[in-house]
Formats: C-alpha cells, sequence, structure tokens
C-alpha cells in the first residue's frame, strides 16, 4: 500500500509556505517559499509587464547555526540570484527570510542597515569584486567605519592589520593595491572584507571557481577553519558538486529556480535521488581507475528551458532520462524520504535502479550500502 499521508502533509505543508527543510536543530536562518522574479518590459516612454523571468521560484530551506549549506546547479539556475535574495540585495517578489526572529524582507532603513552587518557575501570574481582605486586598508576599513565598529583611524588600522593576518595576509599589505595581489590573495581579501563587520552569516557565491585548482583547496581550507575560530554559518554556492563536497554539511541541488534534492553531503553523494543530482554526480571524477573504468556519464540531452517560460509539470521533464506523462503536466512535491533527505520528482525511489551502472552504486564507495528510504513515495 502506498503511504499517501506524508505525501499530502509534505503538500500542505508546502502550499502554506512553512516547509521546513531542517532535519534537526537549531536554524540561524530559514528561507520560506522564496520567490525572486525579474518583470521584462515592452516600450520605450510607456513600459509595460509583458512577462518574468522566474529566477527563483519558491524556494524553502534552512541553515543551522554553524552549519555549511551547499547549493549547486548549473549555469543560469537562480543560486545567485537566491543569495541576493536573501541578504536582500534583491528585493524577493514573495517569501520569507528569517534571520534571528527576523523576517528580512520586511526590515527597512536602520533596521535593515544593523541586520546587513550580520550577513555577508563574498563574492565570485576576485578581480571585478575589490575596488581598484582604495588600498587594502581602505577597502577592509570601509564598513569597519561605516558601522561604527571603531572609533578612531588607528583603531580602523589596527583592525584591518589583525583581519589581514586571520585570512593569511602579511598585515604590511595594508597599504597595497589589488593589482599587487594574486588572485587566491585577492579571495582573501575578500573573505577579510566580509569579516570586518563581524557577520553570522555569509554566502560564499562561487568564491572559488575564478582560481587555479591548488588555490582553491587553499581558499576553502580557510573558509572552514574561519568557520570553526569564529562560528560562522555558510550558504556556499557552486557550479558542480565537486566543489562543495569537503566543505558542505548539506546540500541542495538547484534546477531552474527550484530545489530539486536536499540532504545530508553522505546521504546525497550516496543515494541521490533525483535523475538531476545523479547527472551532476556522474560528472564527478572519483580517483580510483577502476571505479572510474565502470562508471558512465549521464549525459543530458537538450538545453536547459529559458526560466522566462519554464516546462509546465516538473521543470526537469525535457531533458530527464525517466520521464513519464504525469511529469509533464504534474508539478512534484518536495518530499522528505526520512532524514531530512527531500527530492521533488515522481520516480525519486525508484530513480537510482531505473539509470543502472549510472547511479549511487558507481557513486558510493563500497563500505557505503544504499539504505532503502524511509518513506515511500506514491510512485507509478
Ligand atoms: N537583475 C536581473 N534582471 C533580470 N534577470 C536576471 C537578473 N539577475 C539574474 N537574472 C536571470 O535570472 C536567472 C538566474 O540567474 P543567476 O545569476 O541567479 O544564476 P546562477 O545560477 O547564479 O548562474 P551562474 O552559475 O552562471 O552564476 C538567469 O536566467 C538570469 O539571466
Ligand atoms: S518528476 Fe519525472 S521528469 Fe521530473 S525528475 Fe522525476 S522522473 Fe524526471
Ligand atoms: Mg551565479
Amino acid at each position: 500500500m502506498l503511504p499517501l499521508q506524508p505525501m499530502l502533509q509534505a503538500y500542505d505543508a508546502q502550499k502554506e509556505g512553512c516547509m521546513s527543510t531542517d532535519a534537526n536543530g537549531t536554524n540561524l536562518i530559514e528561507i520560506r517559499d522564496l520567490k525572486m522574479h525579474f518583470p521584462v518590459t515592452k516600450g520605450i516612454i510607456f513600459q509595460r509587464q509583458v512577462g518574468a523571468v522566474k529566477a527563483v521560484d519558491g524556494v524553502s530551506f534552512s541553515i543551522k547555526k554553524g552549519e555549511t549549506l551547499g547549493l549547486v546547479g548549473e549555469s543560469g539556475c537562480g543560486k545567485s540570484t537566491t543569495g541576493r535574495a536573501i541578504l536582500q540585495l534583491h528585493r524577493p517578489t514573495s517569501g520569507e527570510v528569517w534571520f534571528q526572529g527576523q523576517d528580512l524582507t520586511k526590515l527597512r532603513g536602520e533596521q535593515m542597515r544593523q541586520m546587513r552587518r550580520k550577513v555577508q557575501m563574498i563574492f565570485q570574481d576576485p578581480y571585478a569584486s575589490l575596488n581598484p582605486r582604495m588600498t587594502v586598508g581602505d577597502i577592509i576599513g570601509e564598513p569597519i567605519r561605516v558601522h561604527g565598529l571603531r572609533k578612531s583611524a588607528t583603531a580602523v588600522r589596527q583592525r584591518v592589520q589583525e583581519l589581514l593576518e586571520l585570512v593569511g595576509l602579511n598585515p604590511y599589505f595594508i597599504n597595497r593595491y589589488p593589482h599587487e595581489f594574486s588572485g587566491g590573495q585577492r579571495q582573501r581579501i575578500g573573505v577579510a572584507r566580509a569579516l570586518a563587520v563581524e557577520p553570522e552569516f555569509i554566502v560564499c557565491d562561487e568564491p572559488v571557481s575564478a582560481l587555479d585548482v591548488s588555490i582553491q583547496a587553499q581558499v576553502i581550507n580557510l573558509l572552514e577553519e574561519l568557520q570553526d575560530k569564529l562560528g560562522l554559518t555558510y550558504l556556499f554556492i557552486a557550479h558542480g558538486l565537486a566543489v562543495v563536497k569537503h566543505i558542505s554539511d548539506r546540500v541542495a541541488v538547484m534546477y531552474l529556480g527550484k530545489v530539486v534534492e536536499l540532504a545530508s553531503g553522505s546521504t546525497l553523494y550516496s543515494m541521490p535521488m533525483h535523475p538531476y543530482t545523479q547527472a551532476l554526480l556522474s560528472a564527478v571524477p572519483i580517483p580510483d581507475p577502476k571505479v572510474e573504468k565502470k562508471r558512465k556519464r549521464i549525459i543530458l540531452e537538450g538545453d536547459v528551458p529559458s526560466p522566462l517560460n519554464p516546462p509546465p509539470g516538473c521543470h526537469f521533464h525535457t531533458r530527464c532520462p525517466i520521464v513519464i506523462d504525469k511529469c509533464r503536466t504534474e508539478d512534484p512535491p518536495f518530499v522528505d524520504y526520512g532524514n531530512g533527505h527531500f527530492a521533488a520528482c515522481w520516480r525519486a525511489r525508484e530513480s537510482i535502479s531505473l539509470l543502472p551502472g549510472r547511479g549511487a552504486e558507481v557513486i558510493a564507495p563500497p563500505e557505503h550500502p544504499i539504505p532503502e528510504p524511509k518513506v515511500e513515495p506514491n510512485a507509478e
């Protein structure tokens, strides 16, 4: 018999925008049914809206204090927009962002300014995100002055030097300009700038994708060290699952404005339920020639549809290798399969066996068998 009740409850919770994806523990931040639709207008003088780019279309998740949530997906799926909408750099179309008992989407003026100090962002491009006309001392010192965290110029300078030391740079670099640094060093400056206001939550938007592989590891290690030292909470955005594997406690996979799967790192890598996650995982190289030889990549056909006009039903149905009729018309709910493993797929439970030789059995290390899902979905 199919256990319909848990699914219906998940439907109801999602409809009310109060679905909690918290596995257990206290949330530092909780995002509920977040939507960011950019209007598309026509006309020069009298502009009228003719459509909307649904960059983020109903995203819900939570992050516990001290946790790192990895957010992955292809280019254009809405990762950066999600991060920006959480920090209110884009005002969301709808939804809620709860942080320390306050809904950030409702804050304005001074209240918002105070809250901005606690939520920061590290940007993808360390070359474009630092003002080339400002010295490192000014770049890192500016937020300290703006938020009045140190009173005198000497105290600001001292704090900047402390921060440079914290991110592994020489404090004597304070008078240098960004062009005098390497990419990895610039990203460290970006990290120091984010830390200058003593934040609690940081959105790291592809902080290593512009860097060499060897430098990537250094920056990721630095972020981990700082997390341990300062008790930081991260939303870590990346293109592929390989980058987030090391740093994330849980991982959310995004496709065309929606989160399609969310689970702890170990569960997601060993038991992916959504065909899109399985395709992403099949692209992650495994450092074992015997295993690597046996593996087949899942090549997704076709392009990612436009967020201006996403396909009906499951957004992934135009590229899914195991699509069924129902997928073309009905949007699958985001269901908890136990232990905080969520997936939005009508065939989540059977998907691994339907993609033989490509799913978890070749991804999971031999000592990590595939567990049975706790709750069975109402799969066809
Ligand atoms: N300010 C904007 N106005 C209109 N559309 C936008 C705006 N910002 C982003 N978009 C659109 O929203 C969608 C999601 O963009 P976003 O930058 O969030 O993707 P992403 O997942 O971060 O991609 P990437 O991995 O390439 O950084 C894209 O189709 C993009 O064109
Ligand atoms: S709901 Fe259907 S189309 Fe979407 S991922 Fe699952 S099987 Fe594929
Ligand atoms: Mg981006």
